[in-house]
C-alpha cells in the first residue's frame, strides 16, 4: 500500500529533555531579551525554530565518525575524507575548511571585493551581503520579479533575472563585478530554490562577460529536491548527481555546512582557479587555521564527510521537504498567509499581510516574533526591515520588500507531534490578531541589527494574555 503518512525515517536513540515554560514566565523572559529572540536563553525556548543552522541531530554514523576523528595538525585522516566528499560533490579542484559559512565568505568576499566592486545575486544572505559590504564593495540582490509576491506560485523563486543581471554587468563593466553569487535555495527570498535552467542561464551570462559565478550552496540538497520534482529532465537522476550538476558551471562555492552536511559546525571554500585559491588558502591560513584544517577539528570534518553522503539519501530528502510542507501548507488552509509554495528548510509567515494594522516602521514580523514565543514558547527569526532595513538620509527607515517571519526547521530534531503543537499556536495568532502591538527599536548595532538590537512594545501593556 502507498501511504499518506511520510514518516521520519529514523529512530531516536538519544534524546534532549525540553524544559516546559508557562505564557507568565516566557512574558518576563521577552522583556528581559528585550524583545528580540536572539537574546533568549535556549532553556526559555520549547520549540526552536530560531534557525536551521547548526542544529540538525547527527546520525549514529556521524557520532561514530566523532570518535575515530584524526587530529592531526597537518595532513590529517578526516581532512582527506572531507576534501574528497567536497571534491566528489562540487568538482572544485581547491578545497578550504572553514569553521562556518561565514568564514569562508570573509575570505573569498574580502580577496575579492572592496571599494568600486559590485556582487549581484538573487539574494544575499545576511552574513554575505555584511562580509562584502564590510570589505567596501556592494550587494545588489535581483531575484525574478515573482520572488517579491509571497502568495505568487512559481515552481523556481529563487532563480536570478537574468535579463537584469546583464544589464546590471553592463552598466557597472565587467570588470568590476566581484562575482555573481547564487544562493541555493534562496534563504533570504523564502527558501525558494533555483532551476537548473536558470542556473545555466546565468553561467553562460558570467561566462560570456569573464565573471566569476559562485554558488552558495548550503542548502544545495534541498534544491536538488525540488529540481528533481518540478524541472523537466531530472526525475531520473539521482540527487547528488542534480547538484553536482549544479556545482559544475560555478567557479567555486562557499557552503555553510551547518545546513545540508548535517553538522553542528563546520563550513568550507571550493575554487577551480589556483590564483584565487592560493590567495584564500594565505588568508584561512592568517585566520582560520592550517590549510588542512581550517577552524575544524578532526572529529567535525570527519562527521562532515558522513553529513554531506547522508544528506541525499531518498529517504531523507523526501521526509525533509515533505515535513515542512505539511506545516506549511497547514497554516496556509487556517488561512494563515504564508510564502507560496513552501520552501524546503522553512516557512515563512507573511506578517504585513497578517498583521495590516501594524505598519512597517513598527516592524510587524518583529511582533509575530513576539507573539509566538510569548504564546507557545516557539523561538522564530524575523526577515524584514528588523534585518533588511536601511535608513535614508533623515534617519528615516527604508523598509525591506518584505516583512516575514521564518519559522526554520532543524534536520531530524522534531517530530509530527511537535508540529502539530506549532499548528495549533496558530489558532489562537489569528484569533488575537487584532490585539498585537508593533515594537520600535530603541538600541542598534551598525551590521547584522537583528542580532542584538534591543525593542520595545509601541505600547507595553497590550500583551494578550
Ligand atoms: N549563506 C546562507 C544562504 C545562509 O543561510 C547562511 C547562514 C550563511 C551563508 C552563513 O553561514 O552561519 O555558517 O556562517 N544561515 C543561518 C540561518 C545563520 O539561520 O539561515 P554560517
Amino acid at each position: 500500500m502507498k501511504h499518506k503518512t511520510i514518516i521520519e525515517p529514523f529512530k531516536i536513540k538519544m534524546v534532549e529533555p525540553i524544559k516546559m515554560s508557562s505564557e507568565e514566565e516566557r512574558i518576563e523572559y521577552l522583556k528581559k531579551a528585550n524583545y528580540n529572540t536572539f537574546l533568549l536563553k535556549s532553556d526559555e525556548v520549547i520549540i526552536d525554530f530560531l534557525t536551521d543552522s547548526g542544529t540538525s541531530a547527527m546520525s549514529a554514523e556521524q557520532w561514530g565518525g566523532i570518535m575515530i576523528g584524526d587530529e592531526s595538525y597537518a595532513g590529517s585522516r578526516s581532512w582527506l575524507k572531507m576534501e574528497a566528499a567536497v571534491k566528489n560533490l562540487t568538482g572544485h579542484e581547491y578545497v578550504l575548511p572553514t569553521h562556518q559559512g561565514r568564514a569562508a565568505e570573509r575570505i573569498i568576499y574580502g580577496y575579492l571585493g572592496g571599494k568600486g566592486k559590485t556582487f549581484i545575486s538573487n539574494t544575499h544572505f545576511d552574513t554575505t551581503r555584511a562580509n562584502i559590504e564590510f570589505s567596501g564593495a556592494e550587494a545588489l540582490d535581483i531575484a525574478i520579479p515573482e520572488s517579491n509576491d509571497p502568495s505568487l506560485i512559481h515552481p523556481f523563486k529563487g532563480n536570478i533575472d537574468t535579463q537584469r543581471l546583464e544589464e546590471l554587468i553592463n552598466e557597472k563593466g565587467a570588470e568590476n563585478i566581484g562575482a555573481v553569487i547564487l544562493t541555493v535555495t534562496n534563504n533570504s527570498g523564502g527558501g525558494q530554490p533555483v532551476s537548473m535552467k536558470n542556473t545555466r542561464e546565468v553561467s553562460a551570462i558570467c561566462k560570456k562577460y569573464g565573471v566569476l559565478l559562485l554558488l552558495d550552496s548550503c542548502r544545495v540538497a534541498e534544491n536538488a529536491y525540488f529540481i528533481k520534482h518540478r524541472e523537466e529532465g531530472f526525475e531520473n537522476k539521482t540527487y547528488e548527481e542534480i547538484a553536482q550538476e549544479m556545482f559544475s558551471y560555478t567557479d567555486g562555492s562557499a557552503m555553510s555546512s551547518k545546513k545540508d552536511a548535517l553538522v553542528n559546525m563546520g563550513g568550507f571554500l571550493s575554487l577551480r582557479d589556483k590564483k584565487i585559491a592560493d590567495a584564500c588558502t594565505n588568508l584561512l591560513i592568517i585566520t582560520e587555521g592550517f590549510a588542512t584544517y581550517g577552524g575544524l577539528s578532526g572529529r567535525d570534518m570527519e562527521a562532515l564527510a558522513i553529513g554531506l553522503k547522508e544528506v541525499f539519501d531518498p529517504s531523507y530528502l523526501e521526509y525533509r521537504i515533505k515535513s515542512t510542507a505539511y506545516l506549511g501548507n497547514k497554516l496556509h488552509e487556517m488561512g494563515v498567509p504564508v510564502m507560496l509554495p513552501i520552501g524546503g528548510h522553512a516557512v515563512y509567515i507573511d506578517a504585513k499581510k497578517l498583521y495590516p494594522h501594524i505598519p512597517v516602521n513598527e516592524y510587524p514580523g518583529q511582533a509575530l516574533a513576539c507573539e509566538l514565543y510569548t504564546k507557545a514558547g516557539i523561538r522564530t527569526v524575523e526577515i524584514g526591515s528588523v534585518m533588511f532595513g536601511k535608513y535614508d538620509e533623515n534617519g528615516e527607515l527604508i523598509p525591506a520588500p518584505m516583512e516575514l517571519v521564518r519559522l526554520a526547521i532543524p534536520r531530524r530534531v522534531y517530530t509530527q507531534s511537535h508540529i502539530e503543537y506549532v499548528i495549533e499556536t496558530f489558532d489562537e495568532i489569528l484569533k488575537t490578531k487584532g490585539q498585537t502591538v508593533g515594537v520600535k527599536i530603541v538600541e542598534e548595532p551598525e551590521f547584522l541589527r537583528h542580532f542584538t538590537a534591543k525593542f520595545e512594545k509601541v505600547e507595553t501593556d497590550n500583551v494578550v494574555a
